[in-house]
This record gives C-alpha cells, sequence and structure tokens, in this order.
C-alpha cells in the first residue's frame, strides 16, 4: 500500500488467530547521516505517543542499526536528546535492511525496508501508524524532521484486516474538543453556578421564587448538556481501548451518576409540609455538592488526559472558576453580615419584649 507522504509504503500479513502482524516499510533516507522512522501510535495518529522503530547509520560502524524509541510529549519541545529505550507494545522482532543488499550505502534517495513482527490487542484491528525521517543523528539521538506539511502529514489509521484505511485521526480530534468544551462548560461551570445560585439567591427576599425557577432550569440544562458531553466520552473510550485514563473515567461515571441520581431525586420531593421534606433537603445538597466537586476535579483531569495542563483553555477555565469562586466569597460574607444583623435584630427585639413582659410580672 502506497503511503501518502514521502514516496513511502507498507506490506503486511496479519495472523487473526494469534493477532499478529508482520509489516514491513519501504522509505527514502533524505541525507547521508540521515535516519528514517516507522511506528505505531496506541491512542491516535499523531506523533506524541508514538512507538518508533528509527534505522539510521551506526555512528562508530556505519552498518544500519535500527533502535526502538517512544515518541512522548517532551519529545517535540526538543529540551533533550532524543534516547532509545524499550517498547511498551508488543514487539515480537525487529530488523531492517538497507535496499541494494548488504554492500549498499547511505546516501540521498537510498531506500530503506524496516520490518517489524507485532503482537496486536485482539480484536483490535485498526492501527494508527507513523513514519518520518530526518537529516541528522547526533549519536545515537535523532534530530528533528523536516516540518513541511508533506512532512508532518506522514500518519495513517488503516485496518490490518480489511485493508481500508480510516480518517480516524481528524474525526477523534475533533471529538475531543467538543468533548471538553461541552463538559468544561456543562460539569465545569454551569453546575456550579446552578448551585450558587440556589445557596445565595434564595435568601434574597425580593427575588421570591425566582431563584428556584433559575436554579432548576440552569441545573436541568447543565445536566442534558452534561450527559451530551459524557456521551461523547463513552464515544472517546470506545475509540482508544489501547489507553485506558482510570481516574478521569471513573470521575466522569460517578459524576454523572450523581448527576442522574440528583436528577432522579425531583420526582419523589415530598411536599414542604411533610416532615420527609427536611432529609430529602439534606440529601438533595449533599448529593448536589459531591456532584460539583467531582464535576470540577475532573475537568482538570480531563486537561491532564489531553495533555492540555498548561494551555490557554486551561487557563482561560482557571480565570473562569476562581471569577465564580470570588463570587461565591464575596456573597457568603454578604450573608453572613446580614444573618449577624438579623440575629443581633432578633436579640434586640427579644430583650424588648422581656423588657415590657416583665414589669407585669413583677406586678403580678
Ligand atoms: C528528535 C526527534 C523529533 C522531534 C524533535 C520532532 C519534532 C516535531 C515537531 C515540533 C512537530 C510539530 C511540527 C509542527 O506542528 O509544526 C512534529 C510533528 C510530527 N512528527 Fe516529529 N519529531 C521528532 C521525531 C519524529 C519521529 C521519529 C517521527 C516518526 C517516526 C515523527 C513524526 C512526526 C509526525 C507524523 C508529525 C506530524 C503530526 C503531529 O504533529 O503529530 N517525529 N515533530
Ligand atoms: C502466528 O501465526 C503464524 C501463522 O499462522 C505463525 O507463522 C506465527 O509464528 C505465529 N506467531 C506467534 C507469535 O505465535
Ligand atoms: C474476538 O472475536 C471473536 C469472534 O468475533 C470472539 O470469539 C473472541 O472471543 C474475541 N476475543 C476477545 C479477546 O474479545
Amino acid at each position: 500500500m502506497p503511503l501518502p507522504s514521502q514516496q513511502a509504503s507498507i506490506a503486511w500479513t496479519f495472523h487473526p488467530h494469534n493477532a499478529t502482524l508482520d509489516v514491513v516499510f519501504f522509505g527514502t533516507f533524505i541525507s547521508p547521516s540521515g535516519w528514517v522512522g516507522w511506528g505505531i501510535n496506541p491512542t491516535s495518529a499523531e506523533m506524541t505517543g508514538t512507538h518508533a522503530l528509527i534505522a539510521f547509520p551506526d555512528p562508530n560502524s556505519g552498518q544500519i542499526v535500527l533502535l526502538p524509541y517512544i515518541l512522548d510529549p517532551t519529545v517535540k519541545l526538543q529540551r533533550s536528546p532524543l534516547l532509545s529505550r524499550p517498547l511498551n507494545i508488543h514487539l515480537l522482532s525487529s530488523s531492517a535492511t538497507l535496499y541494494g543488499g548488504g554492500m549498499a550505502t547511505v546516501h540521498n534517495g537510498a531506500t530503506i525496508q524496516i520490518y517489524a513482527s507485532l503482537k496486536l490487542v485482539p480484536n483490535k484491528t485498526k492501527i494508527h501508524h507513523v513514519w518520518n525521517r530526518g537529516l541528522y543523528v547526533q549519536g545515537y539521538s535523532p534530530t528533528i524532521h523536516p516540518t513541511t506539511i508533506n512532512d508532518l502529514s506522514s500518519t495513517a489509521t488503516i485496518d490490518v484486516l480489511s485493508g481500508t484505511t480510516g480518517a480516524g485521526h481528524s474525526n477523534i480530534k475533533t471529538l475531543k474538543v467538543v468533548h471538553g468544551i461541552i463538559n468544561a462548560i456543562s460539569w465545569g461551570i454551569l453546575l456550579p453556578i446552578g448551585a450558587v445560585t440556589a445557596r445565595y439567591l434564595r435568601h434574597v427576599q425580593a427575588l421570591g421564587p425566582a431563584w428556584f425557577y433559575a436554579h432548576a432550569a440552569i441545573q436541568l440544562f447543565a445536566f442534558f448538556l452534561g450527559t451530551v458531553g459524557f456521551a461523547i466520552g463513552i464515544r472517546l473510550g470506545e475509540l482508544s481501548p489501547g489507553r485506558v485514563y482510570g481516574l478521569h473515567r471513573k470521575l466522569g461515571f460517578a459524576a454523572f451518576c450523581l448527576g442522574s441520581l440528583q436528577t432522579l431525586a425531583l420526582l419523589f420531593r415530598p411536599k414542604t409540609t411533610t416532615k420527609y421534606r427536611k432529609y430529602w433537603k439534606s440529601y438533595h445538597h449533599f448529593v448536589g455538592y459531591a456532584c460539583v466537586v467531582l464535576g470540577v476535579v475532573n475537568v482538570f483531569q480531563g486537561f491532564e488526559v489531553m495533555g492540555e495542563s498548561r494551555s490557554y483553555a486551561k487557563l482561560g477555565y482557571c480565570l473562569s472558576l476562581s471569577t465564580l469562586i470570588g463570587v461565591c466569597i464575596a456573597l457568603e460574607v454578604n450573608a453572613w453580615v446580614i444573618f449577624c444583623r438579623k440575629a443581633k435584630e432578633e436579640k434586640l427585639r427579644r430583650s424588648e419584649e422581656n423588657n415590657l413582659t416583665n414589669p407585669v410580672m413583677g406586678a403580678a
């Protein structure tokens, strides 16, 4: 199968009964001291996260060597040289030969074959593979490849069973972004705002029952949006079975369960006149706050999972959240001031009442 960039191609045999993939990649060098790499990304069709095999002439012997490298997120930053280390994927064997046999030498345009035998995850025949080539290897550390559009489009997703190519990459990326935005807004912003509405606006006499309608509308809308985001999350989980973000998933499920409980509980809300109402209210508060806390924590987990822990998106979210917290503190202080003033007035009223009633009692 010809690949979409760098005149590369691959050929493979897949053994479904033992999930073994024998693959050979054909690539070309672009300089006598360059490198050619091919690898598999268990998560998505991109460079970061790829487990790569990189071929280049050994700096000491001049013979072709093929070494394994993991392209973790720090590689793109180029803070330190890329060092070879064992792969986490099930690599049974690998080798590389220069086209033209043992006497051939690396030169610009020299063709290389990289062989690999891999054991895939059972029943998962769709793989993301990634390839590239660079001008120079420093010691045993390949240095950055050119970054033209052509060199950056050297990723593909194929089904090794049917041979079809899938456009999984951009789909998953959009899905991730949509999942992130929807959930940050619903679980991370709207639900907390709804809780704040109930906590502080109910005491504002001028508003009457309006706080209740605002609270109910915000929470129902947030939960609806959150359910959509949650469903997209489940779908994303299915699309990347190679990786399990344990904590993010568990927190997501927990938050969704609490949210559902909270919504279901609305159906069983006792009348204000019954004595069960106060138990229901405590329950409603407890589950509600737990849901808000889990939701917000999981938004931060999500930034972690997407590798966006230092992004403007996270900064934006932190700013929104801290604004909300600032408003909460102000409202909380305000509520206390009002509460204390009322308590004082109450006390004053009581003692006045006492002053009025006591003389009578004294007379009696
Ligand atoms: C020293 C090693 C490497 C460095 C410093 C490096 C650096 C980078 C950088 C900075 C980009 C993004 C460029 C942009 O968006 O403008 C990129 C993209 C890419 N790299 Fe590398 N790279 C290295 C090794 C590799 C290897 C070994 C492969 C493949 C086997 C590879 C495949 C790709 C691919 C396919 C892209 C485009 C897709 C993507 O951004 O995820 N890179 N690389
Ligand atoms: C898988 O099966 C193929 C042929 O059916 C065989 O050649 C290969 O050695 C097997 N691989 C493993 C790892 O068992
Ligand atoms: C893979 O699929 C086959 C049939 O579709 C099934 O019999 C087998 O149990 C599956 N294996 C795993 C590990 O899911």
